[in-house]
């Protein structure tokens, strides 16, 4: 972080004028260093779901909303999607460089000797209700890792925080698939390590101790694509809830799971399970022949309705994940003899349409990844209930990347925004008067 210049804050009341430092990072705008201003004037500023706020220093992610571009530590998201993996990718974003072969081969051990979890968690487990939704499940589930591996939580110890993120990254598919054979009746599949990350994921889903499960490498590299894509997105809500949580110095199995939390929300990772509820109902009111009403709906501001998978808070032009995504969904659906999928079909229309809408075009809404994600999964086999969670297992890497990020920056303070109080002024209880007698 360079200072760049100063800037130079007057006021109409006669405070004298302040000078504020003016950084520039290595790509993107520069930032207003605002941390002195409370002190120095009695004011706060004033950003509501962080408009025009910098919260942290970061050299993990970047995003150019403007251009679509998403770069994992200056690397584009394109390159990293068709030429590693994603255990690769988890590599380079704890680490800020790609594995060599040999750190590769590290890496993949360790995560891989952690993929089991402890057999009380499925005591654990069985105190759901069998129709909980998962991401219900994977909240509690992992919050209550804390609860199962006291050897990892001294977040001051580099060890400790290193082994924590790799449990995390190991055991969330086998959490996520938990939760998902618990909600079918299904026996748990232990994992099996011979597998790559993906494959074994897919077989612990869908295999059964009644039959081998044969991973199919089109599907297995479809889902490792969309890991891939959601592994990290610099301080999206999750990851800023994460960031927060940690900085009161909380072990990193209760932030994670507070970033689960946040992500449950249809406005950020419940929205590919929105999206494609959405799809769903166009196609049983009539499919393709009710996107005009659909459309003429969500403009109209009375309406509430939203085109999910529509608009991004950054991005202000394509979202680049959304079209790996929808090259992906070319190649499952090719591969599965699905290419006539009516939801296929309707998504491309509906996307064709809304880019050429004006009110689209005017608010620069264009598809996010979301749009496309969901019906990748769909045709994976994976139920729309737990396409969150998929989210939410890609996005593990990311968060815990950030909190450590956070954990060793030694300038790293709690978290605590300030607010603009517009409550009553200080008033008195009235007490109502003695009877007498
Ligand atoms: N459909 C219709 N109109 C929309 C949509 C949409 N999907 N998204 C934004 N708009 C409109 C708003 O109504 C607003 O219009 P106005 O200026 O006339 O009032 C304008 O576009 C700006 O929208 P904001 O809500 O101010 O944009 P913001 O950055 O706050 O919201 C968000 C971004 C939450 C993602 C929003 O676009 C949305 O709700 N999209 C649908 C949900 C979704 O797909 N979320 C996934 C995000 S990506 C992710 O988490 C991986």
């Amino acid at each position: 972080m360079k200072e760049q210049s100063k800037a130079t804050l007057s006021f109409p009341d006669g405070t004298a004028p302040i000078e504020l430092p003016i950084y520039s990072g290595t790509i993107g705008p520069q930032v207003i260093d605002i941390r002195k201003l409370y002190a120095q004037t009695d004011r706060f500023t004033f950003d509501p779901g962080f408009m025009s706020t910098a919260a942290c220093e970061s050299k993990i992610t970047y995003i150019d909303g403007d251009k679509g571009e998403l770069l994992y530590r200056g690397y584009p998201i394109e390159q990293l999607a068709e030429h590693c993996d994603y255990l690769q990718t988890c590599y380079l974003l704890l680490n800020g460089e790609l594995p060599d072969d040999e750190q590769r081969r590290d890496f993949e051990n360790r995560v891989t000797n952690h993929t089991m979890v402890h057999e009380q968690m499925t005591r654990f487990l069985q105190g759901f209700r069998r129709d909980a939704h998962p991401m219900a499940v994977l909240v509690g589930m992992v919050g209550a890792l804390s609860a199962f591996y006291h050897d990892s939580l001294d977040i001051s110890d580099p060890e400790h925080r290193f082994v924590s993120a790799i449990r995390l990254i190991a055991k969330m598919p086998t959490l996520v698939a938990m939760a998902y054979k618990y909600s079918m009746g299904q026996p748990f599949m232990y994992p099996l390590n011979r597998l790559s990350y993906s494959a074994n994921f897919m077989r612990m889903m869908f295999g059964t101790p009644c039959e081998d499960y044969e991973p199919n490498d089109v599907l297995v590299r479809a889902l490792d694509r969309i890991l891939i894509l959601h592994a990290d997105h610099e301080q999206n809500a999750s990851t800023s809830t994460v960031r927060l949580a940690g900085s009161s110095g909380a072990n990193p199995f209760a932030c994670i799971a507070a970033g689960i939390a946040t992500l449950w929300g249809p406005a950020h990772g419940g929205a590919n399970e929105a999206s494609l509820l959405m799809l769903r109902d166009i196609q049983r009111e009539g499919g393709v022949e009710r996107i005009g009403e659909f459309i003429a709906k969500v403009k109209d501001k009375h309406s509430n309705v939203k085109l999910m998978g529509f608009g991004h808070r950054v991005y202000k032009n394509y979202d680049p994940r959304a079209k790996l995504m929808r090259e992906t969904s070319h190649e499952v659906l090719g591969e599965l003899g699905l290419h006539d999928d009516p939801l296929f079909a309707l998504a491309m229309k509906l996307e064709k349409i809304a880019l050429e809408d004006d009110y689209f075009v005017q608010r620069k809404l264009y598809p996010n990844v979301d749009f496309y994600s969901g019906i990748v999964q769909k045709a994976l086999g994976i139920p729309t209930e737990m396409f969150t969670c998929i989210f939410a297992l890609a996005r593990t890497v990311g968060w815990i990347a950030q909190w450590g990020e956070m954990i060793a920056d030694p300038d790293q303070k709690i978290g605590r925004p300030r607010q603009l109080y517009t409550g009553h002024a200080r008033r008195d209880v009235r007490v109502p008067a003695k009877r007498k007698g």
